[in-house]
């Protein structure tokens, strides 16, 4: 079973925050396209377990376009979501598989829950 994400075009380098609808708690998912793909990862960050953003859908960035979390300034590559500065450096964010459907985004409902 997957989840509906957004349409292609919704998602752009500045990031997307989504909620998904696995599990019995409420968790988010990070939506970016970054060098002409698209990334998604849980929106949790691995020093605290915080998610990464300041407000809704509102990401920073180093201005080599890493992803830095909003909380302690922890850096992540958006190929690999791994962590190469800030205080849980070397862990990585969970990455989540996408599905383009047509002009639309999915990710695969089961492989959340398994990573959650
Ligand atoms: S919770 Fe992200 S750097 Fe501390």
């Amino acid at each position: 079973m997957s989840q509906y994400v957004c349409k292609i075009e919704e998602v752009d380098e500045n990031g997307k925050e989504i909620r998904l609808m696995a599990g019995p708690m409420p968790s988010y998912a990070m939506v970016f396209l970054h060098a002409g793909r698209i990334r998604a990862f849980l929106n949790v960050c691995p020093h605290q377990g915080r998610p990464l953003n300041w407000g809704p859908d509102q990401f920073l960035f180093s201005p080599e376009r890493h992803l830095v979390c909003a909380q302690h300034g922890a850096t992540f590559l958006l190929e690999s979501g791994e962590c190469i500065s800030g205080p849980c450096r070397g862990a990585r964010l969970r990455s989540l598989e996408v599905r383009l459907d047509d002009d639309s985004v999915w990710l695969d409902q089961e492989l959340v829950q398994e990573r959650v």
